[in-house]
């Protein structure tokens, strides 16, 4: 029998879904610890790619950086996803995350009108607060072949997420800045075929046409940036992003630091 979750949320995502790869299995769970682990452990057993796993509530979500991921039952989308894109270095996996930062954000401009915007290196903001993260894991094969990748995303949609002033980015959902409910059914099925269009598009070699797509609706750049790397701090302004998705940042003795594994706060221009 199905559970409620597979006959609301599922079941409608998966009717009518035009899809090539991405959700061709489609699987959802009103509970697990994590769908980027479940699909982690897939990976390693050998399943095909396009292999989509949705959860109605995790028990020990995923953020980027060790943190946690959490979110009310019932509220979000949280889903993950297998590719096997052996056809790339681990070198370009940035790509990854563009590739689901812009299947996402087209797909909620799609189901809902709402703008969204990208802060490096995976955040979606609406009106400068974060919507939605994602997590990417890898699995090469050597320097020279990607093996496998799980994307996770986590999208508020249907909830008021406190404003928790430790968080690094304030949080919002899509029911906060559209002004009502979204169809989590419609918006998912709208992700998965948005993901299957960026996907086929890039493996047909159309890396800079998704990296264009990425850099129109980054609002990072231009911006004075707080880089919190593990080590130390320091702040400078964004200028570019590398081919390998680092971010550049000049600090005010003119130097040039690229970045591949932090967290920015972009700083609110002064009032005057
Ligand atoms: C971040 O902004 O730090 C990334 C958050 C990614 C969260 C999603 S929710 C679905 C998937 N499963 C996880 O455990 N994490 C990702």
């Amino acid at each position: 029998m199905l559970t409620s979750f597979e006959q609301t949320i599922i079941e409608p995502a998966r009717y009518q879904l035009e899809t090539l790869i991405i959700g061709q299995e489609l699987l959802g769970l009103e509970q697990t610890a994590s769908t980027n682990s479940l699909i982690r452990e897939r990976a390693f057993a050998g399943v095909s790619e396009g292999l989509v796993i949705v959860a109605n509530e995790q028990t020990a979500g995923r953020g980027r950086r060790g943190r946690s991921w959490s979110a009310p039952a019932g509220s979000s989308l949280l889903l993950s996803l297998l590719l096997r894109p052996t056809w790339l270095l681990p070198s370009e996996s940035f790509l990854l995350t563009m590739l689901a930062s812009v299947a996402i954000s087209e797909a909620i401009e799609r189901e809902t009108n709402c703008k969204v915007e990208l802060k490096w290196p995976n955040d979606l903001l609406i009106n400068g607060r974060k919507l939605a993260g994602i997590l990417v894991e890898l699995e090469t094969a050597g320097p020279e072949r990607l093996r496998w990748a799980v994307i996770g995303s986590g999208i508020n949609v249907n909830w008021q997420p406190t404003q928790d002033p430790s968080i690094n980015q304030a949080a919002t959902s899509l029911a906060v800045e559209c002004g009502k409910d979204v169809d989590r059914a419609a918006l998912l099925r709208a992700i998965l075929q948005s993901y299957d269009r960026q996907y086929l598009s890039l493996r047909s070699g159309r890396r800079e046409a998704l990296r264009q797509a990425w850099l129109s609706r980054l609002t990072t750049l231009g911006q004075t940036v707080e880089v919190e790397l593990s080590s130390h701090n320091f702040s400078g302004v964004a200028e570019s992003v590398d081919q390998h998705g680092g971010l550049q940042v000049r600090s005010s003795d003119g130097q040039l630091h690229t970045v591949y594994a932090g967290d920015v706060k972009v700083r609110p221009i002064a009032q005057a």
